[in-house]
């Protein structure tokens, strides 16, 4: 079975450089858009191939999802032998459950629909939880971008750095972080009060004097990381912060960030870049992660060195 990989059009970069990596080009693939806002995705001649259809579903979330849905639907009337979908950044994955009574679960749904409309398995980057991979009936591969991360942070991590979780959900994201740098870990205790609004609510560990890297999954509006800065500052951590986050949303202005003392946001291209970050941005690519597992997918080969720490 040849394979062969479908972009749609959130991620063209990405794709364009997953596939290079692996000695391909694009399959060809079009979306048309009608007055109304319709699409209608077209593929080319897939028949009996392995097919990996790659799409990021950040901003505009629905737009993306929707545009997914019908390639992936494309890919399989195309007879296709076997579709995997490739979602670097998995919107809606922070709906696991519900907040409250009479809400949704988002994450679920979106599964749900992948697998309806043709997917058979899935591919995440850093997912917002591992609980993902439960609410899918398909095999889920959730492979990492902390390793590549924490390559670039390396050269400039001084001695006494802390690696800090700006929430107990990522815990478990800074102890990777943590066992590839060598560094302590420090966690801040935070509620969420709105979509945009966050409150810090504790500091667990030591940061007096030190440097610190806060870390997260992803960054959104950077009301999680203006909180955690905060907590920080006042505890007497060394201005100058460093953030790394797998997802470099920054939607909504990114206010928050602009007026706090960080040095530099380190995040991948799985959402594609803001126009006009707070901050100096550096941003390392993830292809050569897609390529290595659409590969080893392929083959039939293990992934295990390249999964998330859960
Ligand atoms: C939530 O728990 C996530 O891990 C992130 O901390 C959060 O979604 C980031 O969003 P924002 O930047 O809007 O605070």
């Amino acid at each position: 079975m040849t394979f062969r990989i479908v972009s749609g059009t959130a991620s063209p970069e990405l794709a364009g450089a997953t596939a290079a990596a692996l000695g391909t080009g694009l399959a060809a693939c079009r979306v048309e858009r009608f007055p109304d806002g319709e699409l209608r995705p077209g593929v080319g001649h897939l028949r009996g191939a392995d097919v990996y259809v790659v799409q990021s579903t950040g901003p505009p979330v629905n737009e993306n999802i929707m545009e997914l849905l019908l390639l992936l639907d494309a890919c399989r009337r195309a007879g296709a032998g076997r579709v995997t979908v490739v979602v670097p950044y998995f919107g809606y994955a922070r709906q696991d459950r519900r907040g409250a009574a009479g809400e949704a679960v988002g994450a679920r749904v979106v599964a749900d629909t992948l697998m309806a409309a043709g997917a058979q398995r899935l591919v995440v980057v850093d997912p917002h939880t591992a609980a993902l991979e439960s609410m899918c009936a398909m095999p889920v591969e959730m492979v990492s971008a902390v390793p590549t991360l924490a390559d670039a942070l390396a050269p400039s991590v001084a001695e006494g750095t802390v690696v800090v979780a700006p929430d107990l959900g990522a815990v478990k994201l800074a102890e990777h972080y943590a066992s590839l740098l060598r560094c302590p870990v420090a966690v801040v205790r935070k509620t969420r009060v709105s979509g945009a609004r966050v409150h810090a609510e504790e500091l667990i560990g030591g940061v007096e004097g030190r440097s610190a890297i806060v870390i997260d999954d992803m960054v959104s509006t950077g009301g999680t990381i203006e909180a955690a800065v905060r907590v920080l500052l006042a505890h007497g951590a060394e201005p100058g912060m460093v953030v790394a986050a797998t997802h470099g949303l920054l939607v909504g202005g990114h206010t928050p960030l602009s007026g706090l003392p960080l040095r530099r946001l380190l995040t991948t291209d799985t959402v594609e870049p803001a126009p006009a970050p707070p901050l100096p941005v550096q941003v390392r690519s993830v292809a050569p992660l897609l390529a290595d597992t659409i590969g080893r997918l392929h083959r039939n080969e293990p992934l295990d060195d390249l999964r998330i720490r859960t």
